[in-house]
């Protein structure tokens, strides 16, 4: 098959009803793990969360409401780890229980400066919940609570997950091989 491009599309890592089965098992580990929590704040890293914490959500009995982030690395955002943040959040999160909800784990650097971030901010707990983890390319430690897939060390699109802004409406995860 070939995409809009006429370039082959890129190689199934993980097809679209596996994600969705374990996503249904994610959702109904935190609705227990939340079920005594007033009103769980679900914060989505754009752009790459945005199908995986959509999907997420549908599937949450627990009270929840929804925020974003978006942050830009200097950089390639691995070199020494600068990173400054795009779009901030709307809603106060202090005194609240926050599930971050990120694509992947690469390096690390993002999200140790998120996770910082909202503990700084004052929340009651702060969770992460990531789709991917890379763990061979990490470099600063990033405990992940709830984990979708590990994955090797390649290059995914699909599912959110970007090239150059394409393939994030792939419903799969895909390996991403090059032009
Ligand atoms: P980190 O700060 O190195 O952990 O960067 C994480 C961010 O890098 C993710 O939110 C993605 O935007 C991007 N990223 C890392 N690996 C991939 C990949 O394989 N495909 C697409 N984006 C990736």
């Amino acid at each position: 098959m070939t995409d809009q491009n006429s370039k082959p599309s890129p190689r199934t890592l993980i097809d679209a009803e596996t994600i969705q089965a374990r996503i249904r098992e994610l959702a109904a580990r935190i609705d227990r793990d939340y079920a005594a929590s007033d009103c769980l704040i679900a914060i989505g890293v754009l752009k790459g969360s945005v199908f995986f914490l959509v999907d997420l959500l549908k599937h949450l009995q627990i009270p929840v409401k929804m925020d974003f982030f978006q942050t830009a690395s200097y950089g390639s955002g691995s070199v020494g780890g600068e990173v400054r943040i795009r779009k901030d959040l709307d809603l106060s999160i202090r005194g609240r229980d926050v599930l971050l909800i990120e694509d992947i784990v690469d390096t690390g650097y993002t999200l140790r400066t998120i996770l910082d971030l909202l503990r700084f901010r004052g929340a009651k707990s702060v969770k992460l919940c990531a789709l991917l983890d890379k763990a061979s390319r990490r470099e600063v430690e990033v405990p992940i609570d709830y984990l979708g897939f590990s994955i090797e060390d390649v290059f995914v699109v699909g599912y959110g997950l970007d090239y150059d802004e394409r393939y994030r409406n792939l419903p799969y995860i895909g390996v991403y091989d090059g032009e």
